[in-house]
Parts: structure tokens; C-alpha cells; sequence
């Protein structure tokens, strides 16, 4: 028997991200799971979770569960979230989406528009946004606690090594894009969101040659600031960024979730957030926490599809522009191969 007061969540994917981020963070809400429903093409991951948090329905095909659910998680891979989001939220139900939103800003707009057309929420697991000391740099820039910033560099070296089920990173189907797409939609959207709006595009450069790329270097401009993003899935590097302001840095460590450091007057300090919120699970908790709330009781989601639309518009501008990246080691083989 399931129990009829809470909604019914419909998982759909039970990939990587369901099994370390949101199976966890359900597993918090004991009545949510009581009403869960997992959706996967792949009957071995459902055997498997629905034994692990002994989960009473599962389905193969999404729309087996379009009549059950009181709001669905796509946990798709990326080019599926619009064409499948949109039949949930054509039927008026509630959607939270995985990042990045959509493959393009042309598929995110449809999914813009159908929550609108429905007046149904479409929130997005851009979580980075709920992250302590990501949050505060947005607060120290909004209230210019240092002025206007003047310089911004971002960047990410991480080797690739997220357990995929279906390696879709790395397909060239629907889609050929590939850090920037993926890790950057992060990325990208700090910058937006920090600089208050989408910045100019300056320059683009990758490494691909047809395929996904897995090195990404951007160039951009708003107002008074400058910045670059440079993202990387071959290097390990410290992931951090940096921000000159007129009268301070602000830096951080990526996955420093509570610590800044502020230089201001020649003198560096470390500032710390005071947040319960520390990890990776805290943070997927507080998602799913909300879009419980907005299923229940109509309260707006922490971040919603619009919020994030002009971080994919950069994005798509930045692939339509971008230039080969300047690989002397790869000229050099190309010459030697050649004589
Ligand atoms: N917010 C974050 O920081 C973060 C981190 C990792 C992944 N993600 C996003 O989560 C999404 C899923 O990524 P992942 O790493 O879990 O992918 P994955 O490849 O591990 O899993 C995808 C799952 O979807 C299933 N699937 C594929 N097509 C299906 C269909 N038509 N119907 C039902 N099931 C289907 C596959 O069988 C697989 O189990 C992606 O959009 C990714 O960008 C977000």
C-alpha cells in the first residue's frame, strides 16, 4: 500500500547521478520512498535499487508512469531532458531537471515555455548555485562589498572519472559537445549569475576535432570585468576561481565549500561561511527538499529553468565560435607524421 498523503516522485534514470545524489537524498524523506517510482530502460538498475530502498514501482518506458506521478526527476542523459520533460510538464506535472538544462538554448526554450504555457514548475539541479561559499560570492558581488569586479578566472582540471552508466559524455549522439556542455554548465552559470547577466563572448577555443571536446578555454567581457574559463578533463589541477574586484580578490576553492579568501588593503584573510550545509548530499537534500515542497504546496523552486537560460545561450555561442585550441605537441606529431 503506498501512502496517499505524500506526492508520488517518479525518478526517471537510475544512472550515476540517482544512485550517488538522488536515491541518498530520498532516502531522507521515509514517506517519499514509501510512494517512489523508479523508471529505467535497463531492467538490472532497477532490480537493483528497487532491492536496495525496496522501492514498490518501477517501469522501463517513462510513460508507463505518466498517469502515477505527482512530479518526476529527469535524471536522463542531456539530450533526453527536453523531449522527455516536456510530456511531463504538458500533463501539468511538476519537473526537476538535471544540469545541464537542455543540449542547446533552442531545447531549453521549449521546456521554458511549456512550464510557462501549463503554469507548472520546471526547477533545475543547478546546485552549485545552493553551495555556501558560491552563494556568498554572489552576496559580497551583488552588494559590491568590494566594488565592481574588474577580473574573473575559473578554473576546472579534473580528470574524467564520473561512473556513467550509459556514457553519454561521450557520444556524438545527439550532440558532439563536450566539457562545456557538461561541467561547464556550472561553470557558466556562476559567471552569469555572478556578473548579474550574460557576458560577451571574446574568444573560444577547444580541443576537438569533430568530436566531444575535453579541453575548453572562453573569453568573455561584461561591463567593467573581464574573465576566462579554462576547463580541462585530462589535467588534474587545484579547480578554483578568482575575482579582482576595486578594492579586493575574492578566491575560492571549488570544492571548498564553506572558505573564501579575501585579499583586500595588501592583507589576505579567510573568511568562513557558516552554513549547515557541507556536503554534496547536504546540498542534494536541500534540492529535494524544495521540490518536495513545490509538488506539496506550490513554493518556487530554488532554481528554476528560466534562471539558467542565458548560461546555455553563452554556451551555445560559445561552440557556434569557437576555434581549434593551439596544441604545439599536436602540430609538431602532425609534421613529423607528414615527412
Ligand atoms: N548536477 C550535477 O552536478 C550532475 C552530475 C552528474 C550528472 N549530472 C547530469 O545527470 C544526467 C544523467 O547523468 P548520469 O551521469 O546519471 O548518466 P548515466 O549515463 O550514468 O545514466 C543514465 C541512465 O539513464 C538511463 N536511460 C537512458 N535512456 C533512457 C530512457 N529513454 N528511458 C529510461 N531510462 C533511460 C540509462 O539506462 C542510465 O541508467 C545528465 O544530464 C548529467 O549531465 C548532473
Amino acid at each position: 500500500m503506498t501512502n496517499s498523503k505524500t506526492p508520488r516522485i517518479a525518478v526517471i534514470g537510475c544512472g550515476a547521478i540517482a544512485e550517488e545524489y538522488y536515491l541518498p537524498a530520498l532516502a531522507s524523506f521515509p514517506s517519499v520512498m514509501e510512494n517512489l517510482i523508479l523508471v529505467d530502460r535497463d531492467q538490472a538498475r532497477l532490480d537493483k535499487f528497487t532491492a536496495k530502498y525496496q522501492v514498490r514501482r518501477s517501469a522501463r518506458d517513462h510513460r508507463e508512469v505518466q498517469n502515477e506521478a505527482d512530479g518526476v526527476i529527469i535524471a536522463l542523459p542531456t539530450g533526453l531532458h527536453a523531449p522527455i520533460g516536456v510530456e511531463f510538464l504538458s500533463r501539468k506535472i511538476p519537473v526537476l531537471c538535471e544540469k545541464p538544462l537542455a543540449e542547446d538554448a533552442a531545447h531549453a526554450r521549449i521546456l521554458i515555455e511549456m512550464a510557462h504555457q501549463k503554469e507548472t514548475a520546471l526547477a533545475v539541479n543547478y546546485l552549485q548555485r545552493i553551495i555556501p561559499h558560491f552563494a556568498h560570492v554572489k552576496k559580497l558581488l551583488s552588494e559590491k562589498t568590494y566594488g565592481a569586479p574588474l577580473k574573473m578566472e575559473y578554473v576546472i582540471g579534473e580528470i574524467f572519472n564520473w561512473p556513467t552508466v550509459s556514457g553519454f559524455y561521450f557520444q556524438s549522439d545527439p550532440s558532439t559537445r563536450g566539457i562545456l556542455r557538461d561541467r561547464g554548465a556550472h561553470a557558466v552559470d556562476h559567471i552569469c549569475w555572478w556578473l548579474g547577466g550574460k557576458p560577451d563572448l571574446l574568444s573560444s577555443y577547444n580541443d576537438a576535432f569533430g568530436g566531444s571536446e575535453a579541453v575548453a578555454h572562453v573569453a568573455f567581457e561584461k561591463d567593467a570585468c573581464k574573465g576566462r574559463l579554462v576547463m580541462s578533463w585530462f589535467a588534474d589541477v587545484p579547480c578554483r576561481f578568482s575575482i579582482e574586484c576595486e578594492r579586493g580578490t575574492i578566491e575560492g576553492e571549488i570544492y571548498d565549500y564553506q572558505k573564501l579568501i579575501i585579499t583586500e588593503g595588501g592583507r589576505k584573510r579567510e573568511v568562513f561561511v557558516n552554513s549547515p550545509i557541507h556536503t554534496k548530499l547536504d546540498v542534494a537534500r536541500e534540492i529535494v527538499s524544495n521540490f518536495i515542497a513545490v509538488i506539496e504546496k506550490g513554493a518556487k523552486p530554488l532554481v528554476q529553468g528560466a534562471d539558467v537560460l542565458e548560461s546555455i545561450e553563452f554556451t551555445d555561442e560559445a561552440y557556434e565560435k569557437t576555434q581549434l585550441l593551439d596544441m604545439p605537441w599536436y602540430r609538431s606529431a602532425e609534421v613529423r607524421d607528414a615527412v
